[in-house]
This record gives structure tokens, sequence and C-alpha cells, in this order.
């Protein structure tokens, strides 16, 4: 279950402990231009130690290009990306063996995999693996770039503080690299840094939502039942570690409407007479299609499971309950560094979509 998707498909590989992370691209269209710059621009915004909020984890996480490219442009092979493990200390994790983390992988992972299982930094459980996932997704931002397809997203909320309103793409792209949360309004961000920085005090952790909007999706993207738009995007949503819950345009709120407060009227716009909709409380997907409006989500992310407070768990070899002390690095909140990995797995999933539609053909016109 380690490859995903159909045309453009990725298979992820590496252990948070083990030489390197990688992803294997294999479905790229040939002649695309690869610009090492840009994977490496959206790999900085994924990468440990980027501020006092995040994890003191050491990696310069610098992208090397395996095979797939070609002076510069994609050959159509499979494009392997990978980064090195640099600043590991495994000695940490020994202990999880014997008494597993609370809501962290270690017991259902050993119940799985047995003893041989790699539990190093969480192995293949660590939210590192999603750094093969950023490089993929840059990969498919290029092509979507293409099709002037654009991806933001951004915190809409952490623990108890929440920003309520929806952005443009490029709103968002303006703002969320200006502050270490990664949301859109300054002020609503330094209060996210304040809970966060209280709860790292606290030796606590907190969670939140990221709201994610894709424009200029052409209506018809998608396919109906199993593999529809939204199942393979919550797929791929559910493929980030410690990501909970998603609900698309007005969500779990459509509980608490009416069919004539909920329905989306369509209307011609005036200037560029396309088919749009009033509103857009179906997140842009009907039937598991596009319907030519922009495509919007939440996810929750949830509270770091390692925090340093004493918890309960059992002893697996005493067979007898006891009590934990996690030692080693951890973020207080994950949710500003997952603001780019949510991106990431949208744009591979958009991008599998319009190959299938062809809207990506197999090979691409000379790029200059
Ligand atoms: C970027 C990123 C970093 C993460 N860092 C940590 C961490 O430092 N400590 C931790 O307990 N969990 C961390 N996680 C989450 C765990 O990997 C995840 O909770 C665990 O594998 C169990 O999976 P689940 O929460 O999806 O059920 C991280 C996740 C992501 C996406």
């Amino acid at each position: 279950m380690n490859s995903f998707g159909t045309l453009f498909k990725i298979t992820s590989f590496g252990e948070s402990h083990g030489n390197v992370i990688g992803i294997i691209i294999d479905g790229c269209p040939a002649g695309l231009k690869i610009e090492k710059d840009f994977i490496q621009s959206e790999l900085n915004k994924r990468k440990p130690g980027q501020s006092e909020i995040s994890t003191s984890r050491a990696e310069e996480d610098e992208v090397q290009i395996i095979s797939g490219v070609y002076n510069g442009y994609s050959t159509g092979a499979p494009i392997c990306l990978i980064i090195e493990n640099k600043d590991k200390d495994s000695s940490k994790y020994e202990f999880v063996r014997r008494i597993p983390r609370p809501s962290h992988a270690d017991y259902p992972a050993m119940q799985r995999f047995d003893k041989w299982v790699d539990l190093r930094g969480g192995g293949r459980f660590s939210g590192r693996n999603t750094a093969g996932f950023v490089m993929a997704g840059s990969i498919a931002k290029l092509l979507l770039k293409k099709l002037n397809i654009k991806i933001g997203a951004y915190t809409r909320k952490i623990y108890n503080i929440e920003d309520p309103n929806t952005y443009t793409v490029d709103v968002i792209n303006e703002n969320i690299e200006k502050n270490s949360v990664r949301t859109v309004n300054l002020e609503i961000a330094k209060k996210m840094e304040q809970v966060i920085m209280k709860v790292k005090l606290e030796k606590d952790s907190v969670g939140g939502i990221i709201t994610c909007i894709a424009e200029g999706i052409p209506p018809g993207i998608g396919e109906p039942i199993f593999n529809s738009l939204e199942s393979n995007l919550a797929a791929a949503m559910f493929s980030i570690p410690a990501i909970k819950g998603i609900e698309f345009g007005i969500g779990f709120k459509a509980s608490e409407m009416k069919g004539s407060q909920h329905n989306d009227p369509y209307e011609i716009e005036p200037k560029t007479k396309k088919i749009i909709t009033k509103t857009n409380n179906s997140g842009g997907i009907i039937g598991g299609i596009s319907n030519g409006m922009p495509i919007l989500f939440n996810v929750v992310v949830k509270p770091t499971s390692s925090i340093g407070l004493e918890q309960d768990s059992v002893d697996l070899e005493k067979f007898e309950n006891t009590k934990i002390n996690i030692i080693g690095r951890h973020d207080p909140c994950i949710v500003p560094r997952t603001v780019p990995i949510v991106e990431a797995m949208t744009a591979i999933v958009l991008v599998d979509f319009l190959m299938l539609k062809v809207l990506i053909p197999p090979v691409l016109k000379d790029d200059e």
C-alpha cells in the first residue's frame, strides 16, 4: 500500500532513521522542465527546525534527483527523488517496543509487523515520510502551472483560535510565508503562535484545521462512484500522518441547513459567460466530479501525540500498567508544517485526474 494514483502514480519509500526518504513518480509526462530550486523551496516549507514552534531536529532536506530527468527535463521514465536522513538519534526509541506511546503507531504497528517493524523515529509512520509527498507534489504543481491551476492551503484554526474567513489562492500565497503558523491574517497568526508557545511550555501539544483551495479546475474532472474526486482527495489526505478528518465545502454544517440554503444555484457569469454557482457549499465537487468552482476542503490535524507530560501506558514485557515519559524532539503543533503537505497531495490527485481526461498529455510540447 505504498503506491497511490492511476496514471500519475507515486511510490513512497524510506524510514525516519533509515538512510533516505524518497518518492518514485511513475507516469510524469515527458518534456516537463524540472526546476530543482522549486522542489527545494517546497521542501524547505515542510522541513523541521524552521522556527521556535517546530522540532529541533536539524535536517538540510536537500533534494537529490536520482532518475527520470535528462538535460533538466523529464524523460517519461520513473522520476526518483530522495533526501538523506542525517540528524538521527535512535537510542531514544528502543523503549517504545516495550512501552508504546499513546496515540502514536507503535502498538498497532507491532501487532501488524511483529518484531520486524522499524520504529526508530517513527519509522514508516513518521511525518518525515511526507517529504516524499512534497517532492512529488512539486512536480505535480509544475504540471498544474501549465493549465493555470493554482493551489493554496492555510492554517484556519489552532486549538481555540480560528480565522473563519476563506481567501483566494493569491491572497493565501501572498501571506502565509510571512508568519510561522502559515495563516493569512497576521494578527490571528500572533495569537496562534502564543497558544503554541504556551502549550510547548506546558509540555503538551495542540492541533488545528487546514483549509485548502484549488482554483482553475475545469468542470468535468473526476469520476463517479469509487475513485471519485472526493474519495481520492480524502484518501490522499488520510495518507498524511495525524490527519483525522476532512469536509468538503460547507461540510458538516450541512446538517444544520435546509436544501434551499445548501443548494448552489447556477448562473451565467456576465463577463466570462461561464457557468458558475452563486455559492460554493459543495466545495467544487458534485457527484465525484468537478463543477468548475474552486475545490475547497478543510482537514483536521490532531494534537501531536508525543508530549512531554507523563502518560499512562502498558509494559508489554511485564504485562502490567505503567507510566511513560517520552523523550525526543517533537513539534508542539504540526499544523504549520502540514500545510505544504496538504497542497502537495492535492496537486498529485488533480494531476492524476487531469491525465485521465487527457488534459495533460503523456508527452508535452516544447517547454520554451
Ligand atoms: C510533518 C509531520 C510531523 C510529525 N511529527 C510528529 C512528532 O514529532 N511527534 C509525533 O508524535 N507525531 C508526529 N507526527 C504525527 C505522527 O506521525 C502520527 O500521529 C502517527 O504516525 C500516527 O498516525 P495517525 O495520527 O495518522 O493515526 C507528525 C506528522 C506530520 C505530518
